[in-house]
């Protein structure tokens, strides 16, 4: 392993190596530091809920009270009184794997090429979707423990009842059968990443839910938006899982003599910003309709001494934009009744990236051009239904999968990753923020709001990184292979964070079956200095492996990491035991910043 000279004053660790075995099963951090497996699927969360059996043969109901699978984004809430002893973290968990089973999944191929589900079994990964959130304090030795018995533990699942907030509220584009107010939904999916907001409640984001749902009716699919732009099986099974073979609420195809037309407008109903409060374990959780229906990563927040507040999102599709959402009223620190509902008014931003550095934003506002009837707007209504399509039609720039969005804690620089595009080039021209054909490794891509304004409408923007690998002497590198990366190497940024110091960290989500390559190896963590653009590997993690998530205590001395789908036996890494997503702990030995 190449060992660096430490120089950089914002990263005082040295780089650990890439991990290129196939059969690497751990997490590996700097010396100095101690990565501990800290909370992984099956786990208790409600008092009581049973052990893990690692098997899988824990029930459904078992797995109500335990962490569900895949955690993904997270954060870490404080109690004010000891706020780097004591706190809430909460937990997203994406989807679920084959693992979940003791057996894997089970489907049952029908004449009509759609499958058949074992209810059981759905009602498991039913329960293993959505959030944790667990009550966590360190002990009397310095040791952080899950505090089994809390009052705020608590599981939100694919069938938690919700309410649907905002100007979409009882529309009758939320209506079903078994819904017809339109103002509760069931559960919340393919949660990826999230928000916090600075009242201290968090934003669980619902990233690829068209997969849970088939629309059979190719008439009817073709004419509505909002099941197309988005992508909704169109024949046969929805494509994860056949849950509509169990649930009919996940069948989409419209039923002509039903009430509401059965449950064609049930994939409305997803796609939004879900705010839950963590301190209040009895809060039912609300979707903010007014900020626009998404495959939405993430719900970064960002605001400034006037109160002036940005929400901040990449949908992550090929060719799908980064957008913005600006409240209607500025927040105010301890307004409690103002803040609840801040999110319920405001506007919906797409960013356009212009050649020579600059952009703008362009407001998804009914009847600017392109957002009027004539082009399938009727109303605001639906161009918050359809905001993809609205982004379309005011001509924001299609980017290369838009993943995490994170803020500089004191500039308010702003930072998205753009993971990767494998069909740049082809249904998307490059251009000077997509730049590579067939872009595999990604790039990480930078803006400066104009005034540092969150408000603003116009901003700057510069490349920060070119994921990917360097030239080799042989010169047998492609051209859209190579990245500009000053020190470690890495594909695909997806999770991306700044700590309170300012270090940006960047987990990476690379097709390691695909773009495997010797320098870059398993997934990874890195940290970054946002001045020197200097790059160093902190963490790597077991094969198989995303790495996603990431949380702090305010001190910046405890870290939390995910360590997604593990392909062997992490965290037991004995070769034998069944994986399991989990929270990764990081400390320093001797109690210092992480990374610094
Ligand atoms: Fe679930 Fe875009 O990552
Ligand atoms: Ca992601
Ligand atoms: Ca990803
Ligand atoms: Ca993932």
């Amino acid at each position: 392993s190449e060992q660096k000279e430490i120089r950089n004053s914002l990263l005082g660790f040295q780089s650990v190596a890439a991990q290129t075995s196939s059969s690497f099963d751990s997490v590996i951090v700097p010396s100095g530091y101690r990565a501990t497996p800290f909370f992984s699927w099956g786990d208790a969360v409600l008092p009581g809920a049973p052990a893990w059996r690692s098997d899988a043969s824990d029930s459904w109901e078992d797995q109500l009270m335990q962490a569900g699978d895949n955690n993904d984004g997270m954060h870490y809430f404080p109690f004010a009184d000891q706020p780097n002893e004591h706190g809430l973290l909460v937990v997203n968990h994406e989807y679920v794997n084959p693992t979940l089973h003791p057996n894997g999944m089970q489907f049952t191929q029908r004449e009509d090429n759609s499958r058949d589900r074992p209810a059981e079994q759905v009602y498991k990964e039913m329960a293993a979707h959505g959030l944790s959130i667990i009550e966590i304090r360190r002990d009397a030795s310095g040791q952080w423990q899950r505090v089994a018995d809390s009052k705020f533990n608590r599981r939100i699942t694919a069938t938690t009842p919700m309410t649907i907030s905002g100007p979409l509220a009882g529309h009758t584009a939320m209506r079903t059968e078994s819904d017809p107010s339109g103002l509760e939904v069931l559960g919340t999916i393919n949660n990826c990443s999230m928000g916090a907001t600075p009242w201290q409640t968090y934003l669980a984001c619902e990233e690829n839910f068209h997969n849970y749902f088939v629309n059979r009716d190719e008439a009817d699919y073709n004419t509505r938006s909002t099941h197309k732009r988005y992508g909704i099986g169109l024949s046969g099974s929805s494509r994860y899982y056949a849950w509509e073979s169990v649930d009919p609420r996940f069948n989409a195809t419209p039923g002509a003599d039903r009430p509401y037309q059965g449950h064609v407008n049930e994939p409305n109903r997803f796609g939004w910003v879900v705010e839950v409060d963590p301190f209040n374990p009895n809060d039912k959780p609300r979707k903010r309709t007014a900020m626009g229906r998404l495959g939405r990563e993430c719900a970064t927040c960002v605001v400034d001494e006037r109160g002036h507040m940005a929400v901040y999102s990449g949908d992550d599709a090929r060719g799908e934009y980064v957008y913005k959402f600006l409240p209607e009223q500025p927040y105010k620190a301890g307004d409690i009744d103002r803040n609840r509902d801040l999110l319920d008014s405001g506007t919906l931003y797409a960013a356009r990236f212009d050649a020579d550095g600059r952009g703008e934003w362009l407001p998804l506002r009914w009847g600017a051009p392109g957002l009027t009837p004539e082009n399938g707007f009727a109303d605001q209504h639906a161009v918050l239904l359809n905001a993809r399509g609205a982004a379309d039609a005011i001509g924001a720039t299609p980017m290369d999968r838009p993943e995490w969005v994170a803020a500089h804690p004191q500039t308010r620089e702003m930072y998205v990753s753009l993971t990767n595009n494998t069909e740049r080039g082809k249904t998307d021209p490059t251009d000077a923020a997509n730049p590579r054909e067939e872009n595999v490794h990604g790039q990480i891509l930078r803006w400066r709001e104009a005034g540092a304004d969150p408000w603003a409408t116009e901003f700057e923007w510069d490349l920060f990184v070119l994921a990917g690998e360097r030239q080799k002497s042989d010169g047998s590198v492609p051209a859209n292979r190579i990245g500009n990366i000053e020190g470690d190497l890495f594909s695909s940024p997806d999770g991306m964070a700044f700590d309170p110091d300012g270090r940006l960290w960047i987990l990476t989500d690379a097709d390691e079956t695909t773009h495997y390559t010797a320098d870059i190896g398993c997934n990874q963590m890195l940290c970054a200095d946002p001045v020197s653009r200097e790059i160093r590997r902190f963490l790597v993690g077991p094969r198989g492996a995303e790495i996603t998530g990431i949380t702090w205590t305010p001190d910046a001395r405890t870290l939390w990491v995910n360590v997604q789908h593990p392909g062997i036996s992490y965290p037991a890494s004995d070769g034998i035991t069944r994986p399991r997503s989990t929270t990764v702990m990081i400390r320093r030995e001797d109690g210092g910043v992480i990374g610094g």
